[in-house]
């Protein structure tokens, strides 16, 4: 595995591949990896000649009183687990490489409509930081795949739109999301947690599941099964952030005539927030 940092490097390698017919898939992440990130490089490799992954803690999309100093970082370990899963190239730019001129003076990607509300509403600019770094890691990499996971379902459906508005050459692919045997979602957030939390937690994904099944069974009062759902998650001992049932390809507020649908729910666990979903197609 070639570990590089700078940009002219990583475009001299992938030029030799592309002058070779290799085809290359990218897997962006933040680093921390678990196995819900290698299970997305798993996914790359099925699809692509060679495989890249990005590992880069993107301080455009963290807000001021978020965790971007105490964000988990375990480069050697990363790197470990990349080496032993036979990935091509770890990229591990700085932040200057990314934002030679700061963030201030940084252009942006916004990805309206499919960015509002969710974790679009409760972390203003979230999604500007990602489809801004993953816009710049697409021109950097030109993959002909990317992968991200299905956990962060609004993040994949914003990159999903801004590759089709911005008709970039990249192929986005979903990858389910890897969970616990308590079902509880992987996350390296996770890692925050005690193991009593790590219990606690798993009632997130159990009342995700409860409100899948009262859709199935064809109730439709949406307000309702969410409310429902956000005393479940106080009782527990989580607070939520938004409990909610969209159309799934749209995110829009879900609709007595849909067939396919996505709960997403995010919930704070003390200091730290839980982020998972579901689709339903009934
Ligand atoms: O999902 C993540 O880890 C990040 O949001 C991403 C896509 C790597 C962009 O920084």
């Amino acid at each position: 595995m070639q570990s590089i940092t700078e940009i002219k490097s990583l475009r001299s390698q992938i030029k030799a591949w592309r002058q070779a017919g290799l085809s290359v898939a990218l897997v962006p992440t933040m680093g921390n990896l678990h196995r819900g990130h290698f299970s997305l490089v798993e996914k790359a490799k099925t699809l692509a000649d060679k495989v890249v992954v990005s590992i880069f803690v993107n301080p455009m999309q963290f807000g001021a009183n978020e965790d971007l100093d105490n964000y988990p970082r375990t480069l050697n370990e990363d790197k470990q687990g990349l080496a032993d899963l036979e990935t091509d190239i770890v990229f591990t730019p700085n932040v200057e490489t990314i934002y030679p001129n700061g963030l201030g003076a940084q252009s942006f990607v916004d990805v309206p409509d499919v960015s509002m509300g969710y974790c679009g509403g409760s972390r203003p600019g979230h999604f500007r930081g990602v489809a801004t770094v993953v816009t710049k890691l697409f021109n950097l990499v030109q993959p002909d795949y990317a992968c991200f996971g299905e956990k962060d379902f609004q993040q994949l459906q914003v990159i999903k739109t801004m590759t089709r508005d911005l008709s970039i050459p990249v192929e986005v692919i979903g990858v389910p999301t890897m969970r616990e045997v308590s079902g509880l979602a992987m996350s390296s957030r996770n890692g925050y947690l005690s193991a009593a939390q790590k219990a606690t937690a798993t009632v997130l994904f159990k009342t995700l599941n409860e409100c899948a099944e009262q859709i199935k069974s064809g109730n439709k009062d949406f307000i309702a099964l969410s409310n429902s759902a956000k005393q479940n998650l106080e009782a527990a001992g989580l607070k939520p952030d938004y409990f909610e049932i969209a159309q799934r390809d749209t995110l829009k507020a879900a609709t007595l005539d849909d067939t396919q649908f996505v709960i997403l729910a995010a919930a704070f666990l003390g200091s730290v927030r839980l982020i998972d979903n579901l689709q339903v197609v009934i």
